[in-house]
């Protein structure tokens, strides 16, 4: 088993994450999270999706918040665009990348795209179309692929079924998405090589939610099959308001944590990243989710306290 020694994490907590706050977060906020997350080495950022703002009002910004973000060289910046509409509004903000996004299960997809799994492939064809004659890659997600929270347990071959489709359309990367987090390894990996067995190693990524504890397991599980690639969420921000119950992302710093412990690079600053996650945690009003931001933030106060004066 020979592990990557780079790894590379989306950080989509901007997305994600406040897309799932009761609260509104306002658009400066949203962008000083981006521009810290920038400044703590994150080379890829899910900034914001371009819905329906009667489904989801709290990205009803999306335009705003693109313009506001300071560009960073070498960062890319990623948005969701379930439509044409979506993608045509998203184009004025030039994204790097746009995210369409279907599901392995039937009631999931009419849930939180009201359309079934077909129709959405159909959806994301001009989006494909448009996105590639604008230079614009085009990662598709795939949500539900171990387990939806109104079919139960997802078969692998779904997963495969939808990755077909996202391959004949032209779809460049595929995301494996644990969107409620029962995964457990096994059934993650199985996930993962159902849509390996139609995208190449450095064509799909993970985006694992750790509602069950499971995600840093499930993302050393994807690295044994020599994925490289994972959406993470700084202070663990996340949930689809599609899906109740769902926690967050597993959290960016986590996962920075596990990967320079096994000497694992991925260009991030762990502290400016706590520091990222600590400014929209407060903002929140309250704690990070990241049990490594707690525990060494508690470190570093016992250590201050402990200093002389
Ligand atoms: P619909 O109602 O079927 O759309 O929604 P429609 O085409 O019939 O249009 C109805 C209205 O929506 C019209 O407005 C359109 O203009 C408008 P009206 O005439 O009624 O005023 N509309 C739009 N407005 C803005 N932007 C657009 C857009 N499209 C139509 N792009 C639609 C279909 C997909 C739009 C809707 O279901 C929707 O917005 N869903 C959003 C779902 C969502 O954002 N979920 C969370 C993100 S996915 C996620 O979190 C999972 C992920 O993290 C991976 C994982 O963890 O699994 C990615
Ligand atoms: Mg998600």
């Amino acid at each position: 088993m020979t592990l990557p020694n780079y790894v590379k994490l989306i950080d989509v907590g901007p997305r994600d994450g406040l897309q799932n706050e009761k609260q509104m977060v306002p658009a400066a906020v949203k962008i000083e999270l981006v521009h810290r997350l920038q400044d703590a080495g994150v080379c890829q950022i899910e900034v914001t999706s371009f819905v329906s703002p009667k489904w989801v009002p709290q990205m009803a910004d999306n335009a705003q918040v693109m313009a506001g973000i300071a560009r960073k060289k070498g960062v890319r910046y990623s948005v969701l665009t379930p439509n044409l509409q979506g993608f045509e509004a998203a184009l004025k903000s030039q994204p790097d990348e746009v995210v369409v996004f279907a599901a392995a299960s039937e009631a999931f997809s009419q849930r939180n795209i009201n359309c079934s799994i077909a129709q959405s492939i159909e959806r994301f064809r001009p989006v494909v179309q448009a996105a590639h004659a604008a230079g614009i890659t085009v990662r598709g997600d795939i949500s539900c692929t171990v387990g939806c929270p109104y079919e139960g347990e997802v078969a692998p071959e779904r997963t495969g079924m939808v990755a077909r489709l996202m391959k004949e359309l032209g779809i460049d990367t595929v995301g494996v998405c644990d969107t409620i987090g029962t995964g457990t390894p096994r059934k993650v990996q199985r996930a993962l090589e159902a849509a390996l067995a139609h995208y190449a190693l450095d064509d799909v990524s993970g985006h694992f939610h750790d509602t069950y504890g499971q995600a840093l397991a499930n993302t050393l599980a994807s690295m044994e099959l020599g994925v490289w690639q994972f959406d993470t969420s700084s202070a663990g921000l996340g949930g689809c308001p599609y899906a109740k119950g769902a926690t967050g992302n597993v959290a960016t710093e986590d996962v920075v944590y596990m990967l320079q412990g096994m000497d694992i690079n991925t260009g991030i600053d762990l502290p400016k990243l706590m520091a990222a996650g600590h400014y929209i945690s407060e903002h929140l009003g309250r704690a990070t989710l990241s049990r490594a931001a707690k525990a060494l933030m508690a470190k570093t106060a016992v250590e201050l306290a402990a200093a002389p004066a």
